[in-house]
């Protein structure tokens, strides 16, 4: 069973946004999986990395959007970017250390963190790019 569930109801209305997204959740299923097979520890942090690497990409990409199509709101969407970023990398860093629970502390984190910021903040994004986009 997928760790999420990609459902219309995560649609922001706007194919772009939604194409990362499905991504995004797709990265962070193949990781849940890794987890639950108990993969190594190296295989584990090949799929951090890509998680990592895919989120900043794609938190500039929206980025770009918002810019390019004058949205009003780009800073504190930027702003709730920025703090993820911050705390992926120092998360990043504590399982270099091997003190990170991936299991219990990560996914649930990430899960949480990714439905809400879609469902509240790149929601109000995606419906304005879709009136004002192209
Ligand atoms: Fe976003």
């Amino acid at each position: 069973m997928a760790f999420i569930d990609w459902s219309d109801s995560l649609s922001v209305g706007y194919k772009e946004m939604d194409d990362d997204h499905k991504n995004l959740v797709g990265i962070i299923n193949k990781l849940d999986d890794a987890i639950i097979a108990n993969r190594e520890f190296e295989e584990i942090g090949e799929i951090l990395e890509e998680l990592l690497s895919y989120t900043v990409w794609h938190f500039r990409h929206e980025e770009r959007l918002m810019q390019t199509y004058g949205y009003p709101a780009f800073y504190e969407h930027k702003q709730e970017h920025d703090e993820l970023t911050n705390i992926a990398l120092a998360k990043s860093k504590t399982f270099q250390q091997g003190n990170l629970d991936v299991a219990n502390d990560l996914m649930p984190f990430l899960k949480d963190w990714l439905i809400k910021h879609i469902l509240e903040t790149d929601m109000k994004t995606g419906h304005f790019l879709a009136e004002n986009g192209d």
